[in-house]
């Protein structure tokens, strides 16, 4: 799995040593492969819920999770069609908006934030900005995240995070609130 590099994205880490303040709460982290990023959320006090397509990503996530002594819920589901287990505070997007085929995230990605997310809740996000030719992964571009979410999210900050070396300037980090009317 060329994705998986052993270690949370460094954009969540420095995100979350730098706002120690925020309210914690629920978070999901939908296509959670083998949960770092779960982890990292429940390490930082909240109640973290990882969800994957993948039965043998859920059970490695649950596995990681028992052997840091910490405590987190995982389900096999998929993201795009499936109700979630319950709406989230937070939900941390990371690989799954580039992993799925563009044309799913107008169908079913954007409606599926919404539908995962509480009115008011936070959808932090790092997309990648490449190409998307030959994917997965299939890159997106500032426009087309502005065309797909603003409608329903405002946005609260943007920035280009601390990546991975072979990502490095390629990651762009939104941070939008769900607009209670939607
Ligand atoms: C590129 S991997 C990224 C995993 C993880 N976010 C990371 O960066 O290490 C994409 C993950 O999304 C999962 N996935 C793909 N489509 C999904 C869907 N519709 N619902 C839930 N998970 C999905 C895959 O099984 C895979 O684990």
């Amino acid at each position: 799995m060329p994705w998986e590099k052993g270690a949370p994205s460094p954009g969540l880490v420095d995100f979350l040593a730098t706002h120690l303040s925020l309210p914690r709460g629920t978070v999901c982290v939908p296509g959670c492969g083998t949960g770092h990023e779960v982890l990292e959320f429940a390490r930082a006090g909240f109640a973290a819920y990882g969800c994957d397509l993948a039965p043998s990503a859920v059970r490695l996530g649950r596995e990681r999770i028992a052997a840091a002594g910490l405590v987190a819920e995982f389900g096999a589901k998929d993201f795009l069609r499936d109700p979630p287990p319950q709406p989230f505070d937070w939900l941390w997007e990371h690989t799954l908006f580039c992993a799925i085929q563009p044309v799913e995230r107008d169908l079913y990605y954007v409606s599926a934030v919404c539908r995962w997310l509480k009115p008011g809740g936070n959808y932090l996000a790092v997309y990648y900005l490449i190409p998307d030719d030959d994917g997965p992964p299939f890159g997106t571009t500032r426009e087309e995240l502005w065309r797909l979410f603003s409608p329903h999210f405002q946005l609260l900050d943007e920035w280009v995070p601390r990546s991975y070396p072979n990502r490095q300037g390629l990651e762009l980090m939104l941070w939008w609130q769900r607009k209670l009317e939607v």
